[in-house]
């Protein structure tokens, strides 16, 4: 534990909290009153300050805009019945945030100097978190470097801010998903295992492909042979086959997701097997075929539990079960739930009061 965080606060005079209406919140459009900034230079964290959301001023020149030393990480604040205020797991993101720093040249933040960061801000917006089921506070972290240089080389000035926004479901129903078996997300020796914001700008081309072609979501697969799934959309892709639960071993091509984790927690919990390991795309249309293939989701921050409703390979369209019908799926989320919202016991320690 280090000392406490020393942060400047300004308040807002003017808060958009009456005006905003908390039963239409799309995903990440509405934003708290108040955001959070800190400042790297001379090797040190240093100018933690909380001032009201609001735009922010760059050099053009800053290395972030030009070869994308950026990254980001994705949590979320929930409203317990007592009125309680916890975040889930900001510990699994502080441990990412900072493996994503390493592989962006980017400077770490000790995790304590984080979890404060973030409970400061939540706290003086904690009145911004809904209460509604399946809804909460989406906590962005993010970093990105500062110095005015066009050459390609690591910066010595960074940013990190942390912004929050009220959230409902990211997903509404249930996904169309197609395999995707030619552009890929990430590779061997990559940066997949990082939640840097290139990854993303790369995605978002075969993704807005496959919109066209009336789908909702890619399965990424491996980039040397398309065999083997890796990941879902922005989501880690898990499925009961055989009356186990599989999911792709994270490796440098995967982002180590925290929900994928909380799930396969839970799953042992509740005494299921599961296996992580390669996932060949061809046993998951043989079970979507034959019926062994009795659940699948995408797990995620934003996402939470997805369902998948179909698969599609090569212009064939395979229908799962119908999600309600799911027994492992709807008994995890239940679960999580339970814990998240404080309605059921939290014997991982997973809530992080606020
Ligand atoms: N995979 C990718 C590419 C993601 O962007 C995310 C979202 O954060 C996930 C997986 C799920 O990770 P987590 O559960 O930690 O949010
Ligand atoms: C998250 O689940 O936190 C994500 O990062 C997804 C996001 C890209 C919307």
């Amino acid at each position: 534990m280090t000392d406490t965080l020393d942060i400047k606060i300004t308040k807002t005079t003017k808060s958009r909290l009456a005006e905003t209406d908390f039963s239409k919140l799309a995903f990440g459009r509405t934003f708290s009153d108040h955001m959070l900034v800190a400042d790297y230079s001379d090797g040190e964290w240093k100018n933690f300050e909380i001032l009201p959301y609001g735009e922010i001023t760059v050099s053009p020149g800053i290395s972030a805009l030009h070869y994308g030393q950026s990254f980001f990480e994705g949590i979320k604040a929930y409203k317990h019945a007592d009125g309680k205020v916890s975040i889930f797991r900001p510990d699994k993101n502080a441990q990412r945030f900072n493996k994503s720093a390493e592989r962006l040249c980017m400077p770490t933040i000790p995790e304590d100097i984080f979890l404060q960061s973030l409970a400061a801000i939540v706290d003086i917006d904690r009145d911004w978190v809904p209460a509604a089921p399946g809804h909460s506070l989406y906590i962005r972290p993010f970093m990105f470097a500062t110095d005015q240089y066009l050459g390609v080389a690591p910066s010595q000035t960074y940013k990190y801010m942390v912004l929050l926004c009220p959230v409902g479901p990211y997903f509404t129903k249930p996904l169309r998903v197609k395999i995707e078996t030619y552009y890929t997300r990430s590779a061997a020796g990559g940066m997949g295992f990082a939640k840097s914001s290139g990854n993303y700008g790369g995605s978002m081309y075969p993704a807005k492909k496959a919109t066209e072609e009336g789908f909702d979501q890619l399965i990424w697969t491996d980039a040397k042979e398309h065999k083997y799934v890796e990941e879902m959309g922005a989501a880690n892709a898990m499925f009961v086959l055989d009356g186990k639960l599989i999911t792709p071993l994270t490796q440098d091509t995967i982002l180590d997701g925290v929900t994928r984790d909380t799930v396969i927690t839970l799953a042992h919990d509740a005494g299921f097997l599961v296996e992580e390991r390669n996932v060949a795309v061809a046993e998951i249309i043989e079970g979507a075929k034959n019926g062994k293939l009795t659940d699948a989701f995408g797990a995620g921050t934003a996402a939470t539990i997805a369902p998948v409703g179909s698969i599609s390979l090569n212009s064939e369209e395979y229908t799962l079960i119908d999600p309600k019908e799911r027994e492992f799926s709807q008994k995890v989320l239940k679960t999580l739930d339970a814990i998240r919202y404080g309605n059921g016991p939290d014997v991982h320690g997973w809530n992080y009061f606020v």
